[in-house]
């Protein structure tokens, strides 16, 4: 049985016709607004991407990155009449700016890093082709295309790691199986398919039916409003439930595997996930349902040591106070607001990235699956 992808896309670029930079934009389906209502937002100023990514209209490690990658080319836009140097230093001044907008999931300083490589060579590019003496346009059009090209080599790059995910990590679960799965790890938090939720989709694609218990996933209800929906757009077996009763659920009605997504993992395999990851991860090891995180190698932070050194995100206590704009607290009370945990990698049974499975989860099978040299 096939099932084509969701022809909901997360984000898209969209060129000027007439091919110049002030006319492009980078449209945003509106995560927020969902499951009520499908709301594309264009955005035309890194400003816009910025409080995009701030206030989660786009989501999840791999998708907040892609955003940025295309929130740095907005920049040309914004001083579309400038000088080479006016319009690189405007780029840079926009990468600095975005890595602001959150700070646990990796995925966003690689993109943004990988921008900034590219904007490295391009100084000595600029000279030597106008030495060649093309017609090559405004700064801001030559600097855009430049930069345009490694924004979407990102994109596709991810859409790629997705699918490769799903593949591997469809060899883990059987025709019947029940999983459970937290926070939303799906097609809106990626380029396509998602990574925990690419395990489920490509199983299905292989003829497997599954049914998969979605945590609500507190506060914010990523799960709840986010994938419950793509599971249910894709025709997937699901059951909502709340964050506090996977417990029971592993008790009584068996779960055969939980699968998870990743913001950010350490060079030991620790691996920092939505608030409430780490509680499911003690609950499956206690009793006996394997824990896997499934996430791309872009989630990988080799240069921290352990899940110790992963900053977390701490959020607004009215997230917590007044779920969705109706007070649920006295006002007042002191809230403690972590987005993020970090599960141990002793927890974890394996990461399925795009490169295989790494089983056992330990610095020596992560750098052997990831071939880090
Ligand atoms: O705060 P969010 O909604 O951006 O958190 C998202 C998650 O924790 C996801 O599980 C993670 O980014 C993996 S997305 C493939």
């Amino acid at each position: 049985m096939s099932h084509a992808p969701s022809s909901v896309e997360t984000l898209r670029w969209l060129a000027d016709p007439a091919g110049m930079p002030a006319g492009d934009r980078l449209r945003l389906l509106d995560q927020t607004r969902l499951p009520g209502e499908l709301v594309y937002l264009d955005m035309g100023t890194v400003a816009e991407v910025w409080e995009g990514i701030k206030s989660l209209r786009v989501r999840g490690a791999p998708a907040i990155g892609i955003a940025a990658a295309y929130g740095v080319c907005l920049a040309c836009r914004e001083v579309a009449q400038g000088s080479f140097d006016e319009v690189l230093e405007a780029c840079r001044q926009a990468a600095e700016s975005l890595a602001t907008s959150r700070p646990t999931a990796v995925n966003l300083f690689w993109a943004l890093d990988r921008m900034n490589r590219t904007m490295d060579g391009l100084s000595a590019q600029w000279a030597a082709a106008n030495a060649a003496a093309a017609d090559l346009g405004s700064p801001a059009a030559w600097l855009q295309r430049q930069l345009l090209a490694t924004a979407v080599a990102i994109h596709e790059e991810d859409r790629r790691m997705c699918h490769a995910i799903g593949r591997y990590g469809a060899e883990l679960v059987a025709d019947g199986d029940h999983v459970l799965t937290h926070c939303n790890a799906g097609g809106l938090a990626t380029a396509e398919y998602g990574t925990a939720l690419s395990v489920f989709f490509t199983a299905q694609d292989q003829g497997k039916r599954l049914h998969v218990y979605v945590d609500e996933t507190r506060p914010l209800l990523q799960g709840a409003r986010l994938t419950a929906w793509e599971l249910m757009q894709r025709q997937i077996d699901c059951t909502l439930i709340c964050d506090n009763m996977a417990a029971h659920v592993m008790a009584t009605r068996g779960v055969q595997a939980v699968v998870v997504g990743a913001d950010r993992i350490a060079a030991n395999g620790d691996t920092a996930n939505k608030i409430g990851t780490y509680n499911l991860a003690v609950l499956a090891n206690f009793h006996r349902v394997p824990f896997y995180v499934a996430a791309p190698s872009s989630t990988f932070d080799l240069s921290i040591a352990s899940g110790r050194e992963i900053p977390i995100e701490e959020r607004q206590p009215e997230e917590i106070t007044h779920s969705f704009g109706w007070q649920t607290a006295p006002a007042g009370v002191p809230v403690y607001n972590p987005a993020f945990d970090v599960t141990p990698a002793n927890l974890i049974a394996g990461i399925i990235t795009e490169m295989g499975l790494i089983r056992p989860v330990n610095r020596a099978q992560i750098e052997a699956v990831l071939q880090v040299v």
